[in-house]
């Protein structure tokens, strides 16, 4: 895995997006995994400036996110689609037909799973896929476990997993759902290219089991180390954690 570190979070979030952008300029059509959380926040945030400043066409842009809570969906607060629409979705041109996401209220989980597998396929599959990576080493909601699930299913989060969602729900932990869908970890390593973003001191211990660690199914992350093509960015905050 190739590691490149910054500055600063903001100098990231600069140098991926102008890459983003680049990219969406040679390929229209290119097809891109996204996550939520607070990570690509400062990307999304850069993406949109881009956007704007250069007037960037996503129209032929298709998109694919990690995951959603059960239970929730378009409109829903504190869902995942929520965060993407007011976050990015909404500030570019993308079209509707082009935005895949896990729907949480679908009345046959285990249907839309494979809805979302078929999906991908479809696609041609995921050029880039930008990933974040949770304390306890998950991607997505792949949470550590004895075993692991190659494609996408339906997941029982853990409580810390739980606990880090409290932001999107008022800091009420009672209504942070218990059960999510998310991109299996199979599927996750079909993308074409992978980038894990890391920032902030609290992320160390679970940079340092991604760059230096066994392949685990303790550690979900470790399994991008059998993937040719993934970058980890890192803030040096961060970086100078890591042994
Ligand atoms: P975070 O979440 O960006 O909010 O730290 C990352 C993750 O859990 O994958």
């Amino acid at each position: 895995m190739k590691c490149e570190v910054f500055s600063t979070e903001a100098a990231l979030a600069a140098a991926l997006g102008r890459r983003i952008i680049d990219m969406i300029g040679r390929q229209p059509d290119v097809v891109l995994g996204l996550p939520t959380g607070r990570t690509p926040l400062a990307l999304y945030q850069e993406l949109i400036r881009l956007t704007h400043e250069e007037r960037v066409d996503w129209s032929g842009v298709r998109t694919f996110n990690l995951d959603e809570f059960v239970g929730l969906g378009r409109g829903d607060r504190g869902g995942y689609r929520t965060f993407m629409e007011n976050r990015l979705f909404e500030h570019v041109n993308l079209v509707e037909r082009n935005i895949e996401f896990l729907d949480g209220r679908a009345a046959d989980l285990d249907r839309e799973c494979e809805r979302y597998e078929r999906a991908v396929v479809a696609s041609g599959g995921v050029d880039l896929m930008l990933l974040g990576i949770g304390v306890n080493g998950h991607i997505g909601f792949n949470e550590p476990a004895g075993s692991l699930v190659a494609r996408t299913h339906r997941v029982m989060l853990d409580e810390p997993t739980r606990a880090a969602n409290t932001m999107w729900f008022d800091g009420d932990l009672e209504r942070v759902p218990r059960e999510a869908l998310t991109m299996g970890m199979g599927t996750i390593l079909q993308s074409r290219s992978i980038v894990l973003i890391a920032t902030g001191d609290a992320k160390s211990e679970a940079v340092t089991a991604l760059l230096r660690g066994g392949v685990t199914t303790r550690f979900p992350a470790s399994f991008l180390q059998l993937h040719p093509r993934v970058r980890v960015l890192l803030d040096v905050l961060l970086a100078d954690q890591v042994p």
